[in-house]
């Protein structure tokens, strides 16, 4: 049973590395240092690959219509148990960063959790969903199918800054 414990440990130790060195990279760009921003993506994209392979090692992938299911009690669990209660406590804490960046998120969770329960429909039902473009706020990570609004909702930056997911 250990190794399912060491797989779950592993697995959140490389998706954190993952994004802790693109974030390193955004910095070693803005002070001119390319080189190791290239390294730093290059060793983020290894974390990936490490990540992954625990998350098979451990049955963590399985079919679509399975995989969306946890997606949804994920997104769920995120913007109904857990933020709500660290949204309240960064608020009394005066931790104005904290509480804009978790309250985003939890507002966010809320329009994955809608997302995903289509796309679980539209799967259940034999076929794909349809999501042409999929676009996301690059401040808040506001998710929408189709065109941009005119403003985002969540953090009202401007539609124009929107980012086309490959
Ligand atoms: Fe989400
Ligand atoms: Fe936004």
């Amino acid at each position: 049973m250990s190794t399912i414990k060491n797989l779950q440990e592993a697995f959140a130790g490389e998706s954190q590395a993952n994004r802790r060195y693109l974030a390193y990279a955004e910095q070693a760009d803005a002070e001119g240092l390319p080189g190791v921003a290239r390294l730093l993506r290059g060793v983020a994209a290894a974390e990936t690959i490490h990540a992954l392979t625990h998350l098979k090692a451990m049955n963590g992938v399985k079919d679509t219509a399975a995989n969306l299911a946890e997606a949804l009690s994920g997104e769920e669990h995120e913007f109904a148990e857990m933020y709500p209660p660290m949204v309240a406590e960064a608020e009394a804490e005066g931790q104005k960063r904290a509480a804009r960046s978790m309250g985003n998120a939890m507002q966010v969770e809320k329009i994955h959790f809608g997302l995903f329960g289509k796309a679980a429909e539209a799967v259940k039902a034999g076929h794909d969903l349809e999501a042409p473009e999929v676009r996301i706020c690059p401040v808040c990570g506001h998710t929408v199918i189709g065109d941009a609004p005119d403003a985002c909702p969540v953090c009202g930056c401007g539609g124009a800054r929107y980012e086309l997911v490959a």
